[in-house]
């Protein structure tokens, strides 16, 4: 099981806003942001400090601190740029690649459009964020192309899965793990996620 799955009462409690489909774009993202922040904090559960000493107001103490420079995050555009302020509550330095893909309508094989990391992304560990992972098709894609620039410790982080998008990335990318906020139940004939949230992208940007 390559999943870790979000299992709260409040995550229930702020998907089922998300999902409704009267909830109005405000409260969309607010929701989004919220739900990525939670999903940030489970994903850096194994973060490595490095060891610092610090002069509380009584004392000095050792303690460890994130060099966030080891980091970066990579939101598959567009509805991955939703996640990126609940990610930046987290660590707030860290450095933004952007990849842009869409999905054609008919095979729903994912086009790139648009791909810019920042200096030495191989030697970082990325964070992919999109909300939808639902074939799997993009988020793959995604990992694949970040792999051919040597990056080699690779997580993902989405808020609503599907089964077969999950497959996906255990069959195609053994080595990534995934946090999302919840595993729904299947593809409809388009390949959206039922019962899901819609059109993420849409929902974020209020474009339908
Ligand atoms: C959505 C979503 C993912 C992708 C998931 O993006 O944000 O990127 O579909 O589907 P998959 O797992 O089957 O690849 P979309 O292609 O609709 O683009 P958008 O974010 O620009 O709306
Ligand atoms: N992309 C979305 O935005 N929603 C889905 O349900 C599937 C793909």
């Amino acid at each position: 099981m390559n999943e870790f799955v979000l299992n709260h009462p409040l995550i229930t409690h702020k998907l089922a806003i998300l999902r409704d489909i009267n909830t109005g774009t405000k409260e969309f993202r607010e929701l989004v942001t919220e739900i990525s922040t939670i999903l940030m904090y489970e994903a850096m559960w194994d973060a490595k400090l490095e060891k610092t000493t610090i002069e509380t107001p009584l004392e000095k103490m050792e303690t460890g601190m994130l060099n966030e420079d080891n980091y970066a995050i990579v939101p598959i555009l567009r509805a991955g740029m939703g996640m990126v302020d609940g990610i930046l509550n987290v660590i707030p330095n860290v450095k933004i690649g952007h990849i842009g893909l869409y999905r054609n309508e008919e095979t729903f094989e994912p086009v790139e459009y648009y791909y810019k990391m920042p200096d030495g992304i191989g030697s970082r560990e990325v964070l992919v964020v999109d909300p939808m992972l639902a074939t799997g098709g993009s988020a793959s894609a995604t990992i694949s192309r970040l792999k051919r620039d040597g990056v080699s410790k690779i997580k993902l982080l989405c808020i609503v899965a599907a089964p077969q998008g999950i497959k996906t990335i255990e069959d195609e990318h053994p080595d990534v793990k995934i946090f999302c906020a919840t595993v729904d139940r299947e593809l409809n004939e388009n390949a959206y996620i039922l019962p899901g949230l819609g059109d993420a992208g849409d929902r974020v940007y209020g474009t339908k």
